[in-house]
C-alpha cells in the first residue's frame, strides 16, 4: 500500500516575532504545496528520498540519533509517530514540492504531510489537533524554537489565528484575501533573526516588550478586519505593523524598496512577512490597481509569485 498526502506552505500575515514572545499571530496557507508518499518496507528502516537526489536510510532503532539537515524534518516527523506506534517492518518516504521554497513554510509542510501520510499508512487515527501537536513537536525537535504558526497553517489551511505560542490554533472564516506576494531575491535565516530579536528584547525589555505588545494588538484588530473583509482598515494596520518590524531591526533595503513600491502604486498596505532579513513581502491590493502594483514590484526588483492564499490544509490524496 502507498499513501500520498500534501500540505500547504504559509505566509505569516501579522504577529511576526511577537508570536514567539507570547503575543498572537496570524498566517495564511498557500497553494505552494509539498507532497509526501509513504509506503511500507519489510526491513525495520526508514528510507527517505527527497528532491535533489537525496537518499537516506536509517535503522528505526537509530531514528533521531544523528539526523541529516536535508531529511531532518521527515526523520523527526516519523520519529514522533513511531515513538507511540512501532510498525512491523519499515517505512519509505518520498517527498516532493516546488523547485523553489521562497521561505514559505516548506519545512512545516513536509513535516505535516509526512505525519499525515505515515499515520494513514500505519492505520493510526490522528485528528487535526493531534496532528498539530505531533508536527509541532517534530519541528521544535529540529529547530529548537518556533511559534507553531507555520504548522497551524499547514494542518488547518485557510487563515489561522494563534492566540499565543502553545495555544490551540483557530481557523478563521475569511473571504479570499486580495494579496500580492513578492520575493525579495534573498533567503533569510529565521532562527538567527528570532535570536536577534530576543537579544534586543533582553537588552531593552522596556522598549521591545511594548513593541511586541503593539504587534499583538494589531493581530487582534487584524483578525476582525480579515473576518469582515475590511481591507482598507487592514491596509492601515499592515503599514503600522511594518513600522514595528522595522524598529526590531529585521527590515532590509530590498524589502523596503518592494514595500514602498507597492504602497506608491496604490496598495492598501504592505509589509514584510515572517522573520525578515529577506524572503517575501505582501501587499494588500484591490483588483483595480493590481496590475500597477505588480508592475511596480517587478520594477523594484521583486519576483511576483503566482501563489494563492487561503489554501486548503493537509489532505490525503490517495491510497493504492
Ligand atoms: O521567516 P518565516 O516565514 O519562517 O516566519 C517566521 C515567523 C516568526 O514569528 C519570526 C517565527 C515563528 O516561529 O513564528
Amino acid at each position: 500500500m502507498q499513501v500520498t498526502a500534501s500540505a500547504p506552505g504559509k505566509l505569516v500575515l501579522y504577529g511576526d516575532h511577537a508570536v514567539v514572545h507570547g503575543q498572537p499571530g496570524i498566517a495564511t496557507a498557500l497553494n505552494h504545496r509539498y507532497q509526501v508518499q509513504a509506503s511500507r518496507l519489510d526491513r525495520a528502516v526508514l528510507q527517505i528520498r527527497a528532491p535533489g537526489s537525496v537518499e537516506r536510510e536509517i535503522s528505526l532503532a537509530r531514528l533521531g540519533a544523528n539526523p541529516r539537515p536535508a531529511t531532518a524534518f521527515v526523520e523527526a516527523a516519523v520519529g514522533q509517530l513511531l515513538a507511540r506506534n512501532a510498525p512491523a517492518g519499515g517505512i519509505r518516504i518520498v517527498s516532493d514540492g516546488p523547485a523553489q521554497s521562497f521561505g514559505l513554510g516548506s519545512s512545516s509542510a513536509i513535516t505535516v504531510a509526512t505525519l499525515a501520510a505515515t499515520a494513514r499508512l500505519l492505520d493510526v487515527r490522528l485528528n487535526r489537533a493531534r496532528l498539530y501537536d505531533l508536527a509541532r513537536a517534530a519541528v521544535l525537535e529540529v529547530q529548537g524554537a518556533g511559534s507553531g504558526l507555520d504548522v497551524a497553517a499547514a494542518v488547518h489551511g485557510g487563515c489561522v489565528y494563534l492566540e499565543r505560542s502553545g495555544a490551540r490554533p483557530e481557523r478563521l472564516s475569511t473571504p479570499d484575501l486580495p494579496l500580492v506576494i513578492a520575493w525579495s531575491g534573498r533567503k533569510a535565516g529565521t532562527t538567527n533573526l528570532v535570536r536577534q530579536v530576543s537579544d534586543l528584547r533582553a537588552r531593552h525589555p522596556d522598549l521591545v516588550g511594548p513593541v511586541l505588545g503593539l504587534a499583538g494588538r494589531i493581530c487582534i484588530r487584524a483578525r476582525a478586519c480579515l473576518e469582515e473583509g475590511r481591507w482598507s482598515d487592514l491596509g492601515e494596520l499592515t503599514d503600522i505593523h511594518q513600522g514595528l518590524l522595522d524598529s526590531l531591526g529585521v527590515n532590509t533595503a530590498s524589502l523596503s524598496r518592494l514595500i514602498m513600491a507597492a504602497r506608491n502604486a496604490g496598495a492598501l498596505g504592505a509589509k514584510l512577512s515572517g522573520a525578515g532579513g529577506g524572503d517575501c513581502i505582501f501587499a494588500l491590493t484591490e483588483d483595480s490597481v493590481r496590475a500597477k502594483v505588480v508592475a511596480a514590484l517587478r520594477a523594484a526588483g521583486g519576483d511576483v509569485l503566482d501563489i494563492e492564499s487561503n489554501a486548503p490544509g493537509v489532505c490525503i490524496h490517495g491510497e493504492t
